[in-house]
């Protein structure tokens, strides 16, 4: 008997639980389903911490295609599992699946946490509030005091984070979008979270257009994935940065993207998306459990240390 998980599960493993599961000490009660799901860091995290809490499950990661996400669903739930996260494709579609959802997952449009209880399927998304909570350790502010300017608004990603800082009631959010009619869209879908004439406006992705919503932001959040490329263009061109700005970059690999590099040059605070990823596996962990999550074991398991 011992823990030897595989790196990655799939349907078929799935489909033959019992059988594949037998000798695990700790049997998987949690996942994450994605397509591709391999680079997933989360068993990294969640792993210790159901250790350090005394839990007899173990987290795995489970590739899940498109086309088999209600069998994958209805397989777990058989097999006893507390519920699972969900990546890239499958926050819309878990979405549409959950039969009970958190404001913030329906504000988002997009479920990344999911727990079996009783026969029902209860949907979160933890991006929003995770980011919420990054930001908080990272600078020491919280939303409703800050003028926040997203780029990549549109994205699922930009989404959470738009929702967040609006249900915290921000002072003034600015969104920007490679896709203009996305972030246009959003602005009216949060409207009434941020009432008062031009509190919340989608501007177009232009030089001027940045170095004036930049003189009076607080926050700038990169929700896009430009950066995870060498020869990605710039989020925000460096020279709009300044010293005052808070700077988040939601990427975390390359853990410096040119962004955070401009950010540093211009003397800003400034901290990459992996802490992100921590806060939302954190406030996952909690959503299953109902108690508080070992956030000290989690960073380190996700940090490699
Ligand atoms: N740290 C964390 O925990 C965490 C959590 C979630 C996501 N992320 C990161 O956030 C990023 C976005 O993820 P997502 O799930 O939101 O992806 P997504 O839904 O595919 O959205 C991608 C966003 O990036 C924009 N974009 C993509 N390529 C672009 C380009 N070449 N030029 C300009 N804009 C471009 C898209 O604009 P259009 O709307 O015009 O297509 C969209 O706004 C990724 O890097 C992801 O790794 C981090």
């Amino acid at each position: 008997m011992g823990n030897h998980l595989k790196e990655v599960y799939t349907l078929s493993d799935l489909a033959e639980w019992s059988e594949v599961s037998r000798d695990l000490e700790f049997p998987a009660r949690l996942a994450v389903i994605g397509d591709p799901v391999a680079h997933s860091r989360s068993p990294q995290m969640h792993n210790p911490a159901l250790r350090a809490t005394g839990g007899n499950a173990s987290y795995i990661r489970l590739h899940l295609r498109e086309g088999e996400l209600d069998e994958g669903i209805r397989l777990m739930e058989a097999a006893g599992f507390i519920g699972f996260n969900a990546t890239i494709p499958h926050k819309s579609a878990v979405f549409e699946r959950v039969d009970e959802m958190t404001e913030t997952a329906r504000r988002v449009g997009a479920v990344n946490t999911v727990a079996f209880r009783e026969g029902r399927l209860i949907g979160h998304n933890t991006d929003a509030p995770g980011l919420q909570r990054a930001v908080k350790e990272a600078f020491s502010v919280d939303f409703c005091d800050l003028r926040i300017l997203i780029v990549g608004a549109g994205g699922g990603a930009g989404r959470a984070a738009t929702v967040q800082a609006a249900m915290e009631g921000c002072r003034r959010l600015v969104l920007v979008n490679r896709t203009v009619s996305k972030a246009g869209e959003l602005v009216r879908e949060i409207a009434d979270l941020l009432p008062g004439e031009g509190r919340v406006v989608a501007v177009p992705w232009e030089d001027a257009e940045l170095a004036r919503e930049l003189e009076c932001t607080d926050l700038v959040i990169n929700a896009t994935s430009l950066g995870m490329k060498p020869d990605d263009r710039p989020v925000v061109p460096g020279h709009l940065l300044r010293a005052r700005h808070l700077v988040y970059d939601m990427v975390y690999s390359p853990p410096e993207t040119r962004f955070l590099e401009d950010a540093r040059n211009s003397g800003a605070m400034c901290a990459n998306g992996l802490d992100m990823l921590l806060w939302q596996g954190v406030l996952a962990f909690e959503f299953w459990f109902d108690r508080e999550a070992p956030v000290e074991v989690m960073r380190r398991g996700l940090h490699g240390m």
